[in-house]
C-alpha cells in the first residue's frame, strides 16, 4: 500500500509498505528518522506516536486502553492521534495521510 508521510519538518513524502507491517516499521524502513521508536514496538513508549488524517481515522482498528493511556500523556495528543506501531497496514488503508508528532 503506499502511505502519505508528513515529518516533523513539513514535508510529506509517499512511501510504500507491505499489508501486515506496522506503520511504524514502514516508515523506519524509508529512512524517515523522526520516529525513535524506543520500545521497539511493544507499546510502552509512546515515541512513535503519529496523527492519522480524518478521512481514515474511522478505518483504523480500535485502539488498546494501553495505547489510550500513553497517548494522554501526550503534549501533542489531538484527533486522529495513534501509536504507529499499533496499526497495521491494511488494503483499506491504501493512499493513507499521517502527521508524525513531535516528540516531547
Ligand atoms: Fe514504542 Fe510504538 S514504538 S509505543
Amino acid at each position: 500500500i503506499s502511505i502519505h508521510v508528513t515529518d516533523v519538518a513539513g514535508t510529506t513524502r509517499e512511501i510504500a509498505g507491505d499489508i501486515g507491517t506496522s506503520l511504524m516499521e514502514i516508515i523506519k524502513v524509508a529512512g524517515i528518522d523522526d520516529i525513535p521508536a524506543f520500545c521497539g514496538g511493544v507499546c510502552s513508549c509512546a515515541s512513535c506516536h503519529v496523527v492519522i488524517a480524518p478521512d481514515f481515522a474511522g478505518l483504523l482498528p480500535a485502539m488498546s486502553e494501553d495505547e489510550a493511556d500513553l497517548l494522554d500523556g501526550s503534549a501533542h495528543r489531538a484527533e486522529g492521534s495513534r501509536l504507529s506501531c499499533q496499526v497495521k497496514a491494511s488494503s483499506e488503508l491504501d493512499g493513507l495521510c499521517l502527521t508524525i508528532a513531535p516528540q516531547e
